[in-house]
This record gives C-alpha cells, structure tokens and sequence, in this order.
C-alpha cells in the first residue's frame, strides 16, 4: 500500500477557525499533501481562489485539477511579493502548517530522518544551497553550541558542538550513519529521542525556519482584509511563542505590559485563540505526529 504523503493536523479546526468565506481569497503557505488544502476548496465558491506556496517542488504532484488554484513553487516568506505578481493585494484567510510534511520525513534520500542513510541535506527547497552537511562542516564550535541548545533542547550541546569541531578535522561528517556513529561515544539519554533532537536543530537551522516565520507573519497584518484571520499550526515551542507574541502585541519579543501606562496599540492583529488549540486524544492516537501540533488563530481588527 502506498503511503500517504501527509495526514493533516487538526484539519477540522483550522477549517472552522478560517471561517471561510465562499466567495473569498485564501493562501495555503505550505500545501504539503494539500490535505488543509482540499478542505478550504471544498467551502469554497466557483469565485473563490486558493493560493498555494511549497518550496519543495515535489509538493506540485498533489495539486488537484482546480482552476481557482494558483501554486507558488516558493518560501512563503516572499508572501507579498508573489500575491502582488498575481495582482493579489489582500487576501480573507492565511494558513501555515509548519515543518516538514511526513513524504519529506519519510523520503530516506532528502536526510531528514535518523532511520535511515542518507547524505546530510535536509533541504526543504532543492535549489537551495546550504545543507545539513555544509553547517556542520562550515559553522563554529559557538554557532553549533547555540543551535543545538537553542533549537534541539539538546542536553550536552556544548559537548556535542565540540565533538563535531574536533571530528571535523578527520572525518567529513556527510552521511546520516557516520554522523550518529562518530557521536556514539557522546549520547546522553535514549539514542533515538537524543539524535530526533540533533536532527530537529540541524532541520530548523538549515531552512531558517524560524527567520522565514517571522518574515511570513509580518507581512500578514498588510495583507488581510479588516475580518480576515490567520491560522498557524507549530511544532516548537520557539515557533509558538513567536506567533503567540506577535498575534497578542505585533512584535515578537515578550513584553510586560503595565496597566498604568496607555500605549498606543499599533497591532492590527486580534487573537482569536487565548490558549492554542491541540490535537484531541482521538488524533494523537491515530496520527502520532500530530502530538506537538499547536493551532493558533488571529483576526484582523475592522478598524485600527
Ligand atoms: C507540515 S507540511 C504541510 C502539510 C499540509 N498542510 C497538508 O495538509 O498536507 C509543511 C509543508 O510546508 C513546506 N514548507 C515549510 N516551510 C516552508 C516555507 N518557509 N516556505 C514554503 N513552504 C514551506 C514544506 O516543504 C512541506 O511540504
């Protein structure tokens, strides 16, 4: 049996939460399986129109034969600029469903899994240059110290990031095996949960997946419509703490907010989702990769 490239996460809650509006404009940042995809279509009138953004070309097989979608081989973090080439200027919905879908996960040769051998690259996009290999070979010890506390909640990073310094100068650290191998003498804990957490860090680091969110969500307040919301799915708790952050004060730093003091509210963003909605029970048990998934939702104000 072939394998499904993706199982949409908390499908019927982002659905619900976009309140799609049949004659609307929607843009899909990371159509993947199309699975979120196909159910906003679904709600959509023969007016509607879906704008859908991967920057893994492979993505472009699961489109449906559907003239209201318009694919963007593209990073969604040049949003606006493609919305603006296909005369876009605002838009009623935005979703974004990060990470990597399962199909790039289980696809051994992409390197994105422990399971399997494979080269270092871990490239969402192809044409990009960077792979995994290239930051453990080309970063400084610091570097790798930061991303692997930072992105891996790695527990020895400092110890990590020196091992690979010092690998580094006899070995060329390029595949999956002789990377784990060469770290065997370091692992702290379940070898497994230890190289997930590598793997995440080098994965968040190599596609700037954290840069690429904040670029996205900037641009947001400008392109939706007065009523229009935005949703986003993460997988990191660094991911979520940017969109909750930035749907509650439009900036991405916490701020303490001091009820004696009037600011100006320049956030045109309100967020719909005090707390962020999780998978139920029933999916995390029949969809395990669903289980970090935490949805968020914003509106834009009427009037600002
Ligand atoms: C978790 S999957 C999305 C799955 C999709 N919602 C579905 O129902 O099948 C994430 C997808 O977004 C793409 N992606 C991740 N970051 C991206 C970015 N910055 N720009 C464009 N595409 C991105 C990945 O290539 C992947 O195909």
């Amino acid at each position: 049996m072939e394998q499904a490239y993706h199982i949409p996460v908390l499908l019927k809650e982002v659905i619900e939460a976009l309140s799609v509006q049949p004659d609307g404009i929607y843009v899909d940042c990371t159509f993947g399986g199309g699975g979120h995809s196909k159910a906003i279509l679904e709600k959509l009138s023969a007016k509607g129109k879906l704008v859908a953004f991967d920057q893994d070309e492979e993505a472009r097989k699961n489109l449906p034969p559907d003239e209201r979608v318009i694919f963007i081989p593209h990073n969604f973090r040049h949003l606006q600029r493609f919305l603006r080439l296909h005369n876009l200027a605002a838009v009623d919905g935005i979703l974004a469903d990060l990470g990597v879908s399962s199909h790039q996960f289980d696809e051994a040769s992409r390197g994105f899994s422990t399971r399997f051998n494979a080269e270092l690259d871990m490239r969402m996009d192809l044409r990009q240059d960077k792979t995994a290999h290239d930051v453990l070979s080309g970063y400084s010890e610091q570097q790798l110290h930061k991303l692997f506390e930072q992105y891996g909640e790695v527990t020895n990073a400092k110890t990590l990031a020196r091992t690979i310094v010092q690998l580094r100068s006899v070995t060329l650290l390029k595949t999956i095996d002789g990377f784990k191998n060469a770290l065997r003498g370091i692992v702290k804990g379940n070898p497994n949960k230890y190289f997930a957490q590598v793997f995440q860090a080098l994965r968040i680091e190599v596609n700037d997946e954290l840069g690429a969110l904040k670029e996205m969500l900037q641009q947001v307040p400008p392109l939706l419509r007065p009523g229009g919301r935005v949703a986003i799915i993460t997988f990191h708790s660094l991911e979520d703490r940017l969109v909750k952050n930035f749907f509650r004060q439009g900036s991405f730093e916490e701020t303490e907010q001091n009820p004696f003091i009037m600011t100006e509210n320049a956030n045109e963003l309100k967020p719909i989702t005090k707390k962020p909605i999780v998978p139920t029970e029933k999916e995390m048990k029949e969809n395990p990769r669903s289980r970090s998934a935490k949805l968020r939702v914003a509106e834009k104000l009427m009037m600002v």
